[in-house]
């Protein structure tokens, strides 16, 4: 504590004791944070973050900068900071810089080392969920379209291009289990990680290790290095014990496969390309865009099911049924998934 915060906190005491008024909260004065508060050679919590983040796709990442509307307000840092501070996504950005610290911390503003994002910030499809100090994540790795607009126009006809789909990136839809393409009749099931998670995507991303290459501010899960590779499995063993890969119970090998046999099915039926794996250009209906549509939220959420296996099992399966007219009859009534549990834990 430096000499000044020493001095200020005599006079209050003295104040106080002559006022004998019970002190039931003590405010923060709001004088500059004392820069060794951070920076100082003892406390090294910036220099390893540092370290780490050399190793994040964020740092190094080719497509870091896309400074143009819509892309920058997930591909630049400052497209960002104005798409969660004003709702504007900016077009044409001067000097775009890629994701770095003061993306997600503004420490020289607010003085510590909260978050910028730090309340729940709706997906595409209006769904919002608490994931806490998760939060961080949610505004870019989501999906950027609402399946109800998107594959159910009014005029239930739907154009297929190979760049039509929900964006890389829909783990936040993933995790939360919504805004995945229901059949009526079908019934979703979730794995809730969303609940299990005290802060969402961070409980694995950034699960502290003493590797700089995975976990921590490399928010990396697996981390392929030549012929070495590194993967965070102690970050599922505080809940599961330990793991020698994330294939635990099978879960990657069952959601791969699934994948497989989808794409064949859809490969089949013309709606993607055998060589590129991609949604062939074709207008088509509802039902069977969002056969395409599950298939490339599972093949974009990358974590081979283990955001939520239950989730992308059923989307999976549903739309394996669709394709193949095996589908149980529908019911009545199509419904969204409802969100559980907004806004509580
Ligand atoms: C709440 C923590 C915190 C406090 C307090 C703080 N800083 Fe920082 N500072 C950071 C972080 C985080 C970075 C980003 C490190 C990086 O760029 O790798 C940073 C970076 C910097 C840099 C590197 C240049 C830049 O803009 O990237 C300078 C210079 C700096 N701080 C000066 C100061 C000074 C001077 C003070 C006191 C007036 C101060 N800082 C107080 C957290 C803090
Ligand atoms: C400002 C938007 C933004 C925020 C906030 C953000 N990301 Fe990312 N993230 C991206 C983009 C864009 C990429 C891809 C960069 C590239 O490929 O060049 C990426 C890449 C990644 C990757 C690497 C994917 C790969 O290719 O291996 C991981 C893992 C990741 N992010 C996790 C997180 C986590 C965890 C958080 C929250 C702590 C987070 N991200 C916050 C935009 C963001
Ligand atoms: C809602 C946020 C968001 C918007 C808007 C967005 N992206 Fe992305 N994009 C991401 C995230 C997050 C990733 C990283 C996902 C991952 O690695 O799983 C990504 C990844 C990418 C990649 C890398 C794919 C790969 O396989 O390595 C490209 C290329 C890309 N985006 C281009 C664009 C372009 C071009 C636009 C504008 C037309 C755009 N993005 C708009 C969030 C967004
Ligand atoms: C994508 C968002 C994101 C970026 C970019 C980011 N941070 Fe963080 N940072 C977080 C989150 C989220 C936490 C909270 C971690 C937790 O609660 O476990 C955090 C926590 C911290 C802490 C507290 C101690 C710790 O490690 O948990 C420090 C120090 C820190 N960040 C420094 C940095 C520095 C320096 C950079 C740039 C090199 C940086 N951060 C870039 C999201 C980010
Ligand atoms: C229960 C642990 C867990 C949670 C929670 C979690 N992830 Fe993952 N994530 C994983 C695993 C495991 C992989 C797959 C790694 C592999 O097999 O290469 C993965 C893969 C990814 C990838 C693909 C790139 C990569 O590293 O392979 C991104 C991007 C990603 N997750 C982002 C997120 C975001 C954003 C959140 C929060 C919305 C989140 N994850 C929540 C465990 C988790
Ligand atoms: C904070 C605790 C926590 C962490 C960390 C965690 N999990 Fe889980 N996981 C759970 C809970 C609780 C369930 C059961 C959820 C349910 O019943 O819906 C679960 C379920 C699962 C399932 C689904 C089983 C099924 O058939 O539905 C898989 C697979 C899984 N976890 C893998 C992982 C992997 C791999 C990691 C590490 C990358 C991990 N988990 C990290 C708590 C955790």
């Amino acid at each position: 504590m430096s000499r000044y915060h020493l001095w200020g906190c005599v006079a209050a005491a003295v104040v106080l004791t002559a006022c004998e008024r019970t002190v039931t909260t003590v405010e923060e004065t709001s004088q500059p944070a004392t820069c060794f508060n951070c920076h100082s050679d003892q406390n090294t919590a910036i220099v390893a973050a540092e370290q780490q983040y050399a190793f994040s796709v964020h740092a190094s990442g080719t497509h870091v900068s896309e400074p143009n509307d819509p892309c920058s307000g997930c591909h630049t840092s400052e497209g960002f900071i104005q798409r969660i501070e004003t709702g504007v996504i900016p077009t044409g950005l001067e000097n775009p810089t890629a994701i770095h610290c003061f993306t997600c911390h503004a420490p020289h503003t607010s003085g510590n080392l909260e978050r910028r994002l730090d309340h729940p910030f709706p997906l595409a499809n209006g769904v919002t969920f608490d994931h806490h100090d998760g939060n961080a994540c949610t505004a870019c790795h989501q999906a950027r379209r609402d399946v109800d607009v998107y594959v159910k126009p009014a005029s239930g006809r739907v154009t297929l291009t190979s760049r039509w789909g929900p964006h890389h990136g829909p783990q936040t839809d993933m995790l939360t289990g919504t805004n995945g393409y229901e059949y009526a009749g079908f019934t979703y099931e979730q794995t809730n990680h969303k609940l299990a998670t005290e802060d969402g995507c961070l409980d694995c991303h950034m699960k502290h290790t003493e590797n700089l290459r995975v976990g921590g501010h490399s928010f990396n899960m697996r981390f392929e290095d030549g012929a070495e590779e590194l993967i965070n499995v102690a970050a599922c063993a505080d809940c599961h014990g330990d793991m020698d890969d994330f294939d635990y119970q099978g879960v990657q090998t069952e959601i791969d496969t699934l994948v497989a046999n989808l794409r064949s099915d859809l490969v089949t039926a013309g709606l993607v390309s055998a060589s590129t794996g991609l949604p062939r250009a074709a207008v088509t209906s509802s039902d069977s865009a969002g056969a395409v549509w599950n298939y490339m939220m599972a093949i974009e959420d990358r974590s081979g099911g283990v955001h939520n296996r239950k989730y992308i099992r059923s989307l999976l399966v549903s739309a394996t049924q669709y394709i193949n007219g095996t589908l149980p009859t529908p019911a009545a009534v199509t419904t969204r998934q409802p969100d559980r549990g907004e806004g509580s834990k």
